[in-house]
């Protein structure tokens, strides 16, 4: 079984992931930029190509490239792994999976989350300008709940929560 990994990042966290997932199946990894100037035919020689993108403002970066590749591979194991920085049991995750495949994607292509992080160091100025943006919105609510102060108290910081147990079921699809 061939695998390729195509990903794109911006801190680490997605990059990490494919990292873990191609030790495990000794796959081959490449950058979606990368991805992107390779001829069709490059990727014949691959039984399974997974896709790895982050999450922003809800939606999984890139995916519509790897979306619109999919159904000419279909007849490979397809899958796509969603990196974010809420935790897996929050129902922003379970939103953003139900929206980034149909009903017809779902027939050929499995969806997984990885729980990652927050990384300020490495973010681009953009990106930290809309996470300051998000956290000032969240400090002026009137009524704030608990889950808008827990999110502040979260966001206002770098953390990590990636762990190498989310690729279990990824490898365990691809290897099946
Ligand atoms: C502008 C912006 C918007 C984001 N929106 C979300 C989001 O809606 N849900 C989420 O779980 N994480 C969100 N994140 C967090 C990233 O998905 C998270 O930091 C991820 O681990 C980044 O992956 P990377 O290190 O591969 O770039 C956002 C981050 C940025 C910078």
């Amino acid at each position: 079984m061939k695998a390729l990994i195509i990903y794109t990042s911006q801190t680490g966290f997605t990059k990490r992931y494919a990292e873990w997932i191609g030790k495990r199946l000794q796959a081959d990894i490449l950058d979606v930029r990368d991805a992107k100037k390779k001829k069709k035919d490059y990727y014949d020689s691959y039984d399974a190509i997974i896709y790895g993108g982050w999450v922003m403002a809800g939606k999984v970066s890139q995916s519509k490239w790897f979306l619109g590749k999919a159904p000419a591979w279909n007849g490979k194991k397809l899958a796509v792994y969603v990196v974010g920085a809420s935790p897996v049991e929050g129902p922003d995750v379970e939103e953003c999976m139900k929206n980034l495949l149909n009903d017809e994607q779902r027939g050929y292509i499995r969806a997984f989350y990885c729980q990652g992080g927050l990384d300020y160091d490495k973010m681009n100025k953009p990106s930290k300008m809309a996470m300051k943006m998000l956290i000032s919105i969240l400090n002026k609510k009137k009524d704030p709940t608990e889950k808008d102060k827990a999110m502040v108290e979260m966001i206002s910081h770098s953390y990590d929560i990636s762990d190498e147990k989310y690729i279990e079921p990824i490898v365990e699809y691809v290897t099946d």
